[in-house]
């Protein structure tokens, strides 16, 4: 089978096209899923340049999500058959979805939403969890909070304004003043262009001093610490990234703020709600760009090329 292997650690240029044996059912409760496509998520580009040394031994199959078709089952399997469409992030640590097969237990995998395409519904799982734990889960966002989205063109901000406004609550995020209007178009309230403005001033103003409910952290930085100037009192933040150096949390202490760390357990169970929601037609898959998997380098590059011309909006799609 097609796969794209890293032998060595480093930029886009490791990312190698290669034949591998296709794997084979060898445990009972085993599922053997032929990738129709997946896509490319920061935690990709953190693998390849070797950023998980102790969770991966070289070389290694990166990739977190797959839309695909089940080949295969394992004898125990009761649920899944030959030819049911499945959607899943294959489990941190294990080989991943930058192959044409993929080997995985039953207990990974969600029935693929019946109104997306493999290409759409590839943009999904991992962002997906991410953001049912982040919002729901954790930060228990219900009508009428407020909440800002940084980086809200992002794979994750794209999916995290949609479902922030299915459950009713007024967004603030960010992004180039060329994407503001397709923000609005996913539901942001209020979008301010991070690149020219100061955007926590502009959404304290807005609040009349009051700041939002909860705070989205997918950029890092000194968010921890300056969050709480735009927090309100008792508001929730949520962060996914990890903590460069030790923060001053003195503001979070006068705000009575709560944090929560979230990094990704790969669940159905969460990815279940996202499946209804994009069904119910509430939310939808946004999808930057559609690489050929033999394009893998260029996909890599666009993600992380800092200078781009066309500014990211969605998710990078891989299709096999
Ligand atoms: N913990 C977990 O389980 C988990 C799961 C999924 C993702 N993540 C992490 O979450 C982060 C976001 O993921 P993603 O898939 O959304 O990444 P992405 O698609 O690369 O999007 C990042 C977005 O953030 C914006 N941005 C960057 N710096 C910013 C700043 N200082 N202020 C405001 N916006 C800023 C970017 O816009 P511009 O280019 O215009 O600046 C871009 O729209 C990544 O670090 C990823 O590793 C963690």
């Amino acid at each position: 089978m097609k796969t794209v292997e890293i032998k060595n650690y480093g930029g886009p240029e490791v990312l190698q096209l290669t034949e591998a044996v296709t794997p084979s059912i060898t445990d009972p409760s085993q599922v053997l899923v032929k990738v129709r496509a997946t896509s490319v998520n920061p935690l990709d580009y953190q693998v390849r340049r070797g950023d998980y040394p102790a969770v991966f031994d070289l070389p290694v199959i990166t990739g977190h999500d797959i839309a695909g078709e089940v080949i295969a089952t394992g004898e125990a399997v009761k649920k899944w058959q030959p030819g049911d469409k499945v959607y899943y992030s294959p489990r941190f640590g294990s080989s991943g979805s930058y192959a044409e097969y993929h080997l995985t237990d039953e207990s990974s995998l969600s029935r693929m939403p019946e109104n997306l395409s493999y290409e759409e519904a590839a943009a999904i799982p991992l962002i997906g969890g991410t953001v049912w734990e982040m919002l729901v889960v954790r930060a228990k966002l219900k009508k009428g909070d407020t909440i800002l989205i940084p980086g809200g063109a992002g794979g994750v901000g794209t999916l995290a304004i949609q479902v922030a406004k299915s459950l009713g609550a007024f967004v603030y995020t960010t992004g180039q003043s060329v994407l503001h209007d397709q923000l609005r178009d996913l539901g942001a309230d209020v979008v301010v262009d991070h690149h020219n403005k100061n955007y926590m001033e502009e959404i304290l103003a807005h609040t009349k001093g009051k700041g939002v409910d909860v705070i989205i952290d997918t950029i890092g930085g000194s968010m921890l610490s300056d969050g709480p100037l735009v927090l309100a009192n008792y508001g929730r933040i949520v962060t996914l990234v990890d903590i460069a150096q030790p923060q001053n949390l003195i503001h979070a202490w006068e705000r009575n703020a709560t944090y929560h760390f979230v990094f990704t357990r790969q669940s159905r169970d969460e990815l279940h709600h996202i499946t209804e929601l994009i069904e119910a037609g509430h939310i939808k898959p946004v999808i930057d760009s559609v690489y050929p998997i033999e394009a893998i380098r260029d996909a890599h590059h666009r993600m992380e090329d800092s200078k781009r011309e066309r500014p990211l909006f969605g998710k990078i799609v891989l299709s096999l």
